[in-house]
């Protein structure tokens, strides 16, 4: 995880990652300041847990880490973080918007409050971030760390295309990001912001523990992969590090599966 493909490719550039205290949000963050850019971990629980990812990232002698806490879902928390980023590192280059939860349960019986937290903190969370780093892009204009005025990306899921039952206020969230996603990078593409996403399969981080915690677990999801084995934090990590710098300046609007072969219906290998 702390081995960057490409230490200083983001020197000079600020991003902000949320959801960044732990799971696929906290490899994120490590990876990008590996590569040298400087990074907000937004957290909303467990101050402590943000604080030693910051330690870890400020020692490991890369870009420098401050945490911030906000409830993605809250407007006013949304805005007084990006304020408080912006007044710590001067401007943003590269917002990640990462932070999701499940609460699961079949139609029948989930509860009004576990659909609209999800959808709070998955699809509003997604749009307020969204809405609030473009704001600052614009303002602040062309920079000379990046060929893009700035970059943002998504954390979605391979939930965005593959029906999920039992899930369905997080699938939801994940196809809305997409059409978010989707629609605002045609939106801002003529003013240089890259907007694309980034769709983890089976990633083993605390939101899936139950998929991935007994050998029996494991097994029945690694039929669901294609490639053979869960995923972890840094392989998704490094590609949304890569997704971030100029090298993936022509990618726009885009959704990146980083999944094993998840997406590719094994099922239909041995039956159809
Ligand atoms: C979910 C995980 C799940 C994975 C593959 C992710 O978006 O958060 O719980 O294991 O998709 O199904």
């Amino acid at each position: 995880m702390n081995t960057p493909s490409s230490p200083g490719r983001l020197t000079g550039q600020n991003a902000l990652v949320t959801g960044a205290n732990s799971g696929i949000g906290e490899g994120i963050a490590r990876e990008l300041a590996a590569q040298g850019s400087n990074v907000v971990v937004n957290y909303v629980v467990q101050p402590d847990v943000a604080q030693k990812v910051c330690d870890d990232i400020n020692a490991a002698g890369g870009g420098k880490a401050t945490a911030i806490q906000a409830d993605v879902s809250k407007e006013d928390q949304v805005q007084a973080m990006f304020a408080e980023a912006i007044k710590q590192f001067g401007t943003l280059d590269i917002v990640c918007s990462n932070a999701g939860i499940q609460r699961d349960a079949k139609l029948v019986d989930m509860t009004l409050e576990q659909w609209n937290q999800v959808i709070g903190v998955n699809l509003t969370g997604a749009f307020l971030c969204a809405r609030e780093a473009a704001r600052e892009f614009t303002r602040r204009g062309m920079r000379d760390v990046s060929k893009a005025l700035g970059k943002i990306i998504f954390t979605s899921s391979v939930h965005q295309e593959i029906p999920w039952a039992g899930h369905c206020n997080y699938a939801t969230t994940k196809g809305g990001i997409m059409q978010l996603m989707e629609s605002i990078a045609q939106e801002l593409a003529p003013q240089k912001i890259r907007v694309n996403s980034v769709c983890p399969g089976a990633i083993e981080t605390a939101i899936n523990r139950k998929a991935w915690d007994t050998p029996q677990a494991a097994a029945a999801l690694e039929k669901l992969i294609p490639y053979g084995r869960i995923g972890v934090a840094a392989d998704i990590a490094r590609v949304t590090a890569w997704l971030a710098s100029d090298e993936a300046d022509y990618i726009v609007g885009t959704s990146i599966y980083v999944d094993g072969g998840m997406t590719l219906y094994p099922g239909f290998a041995t039956g159809g």
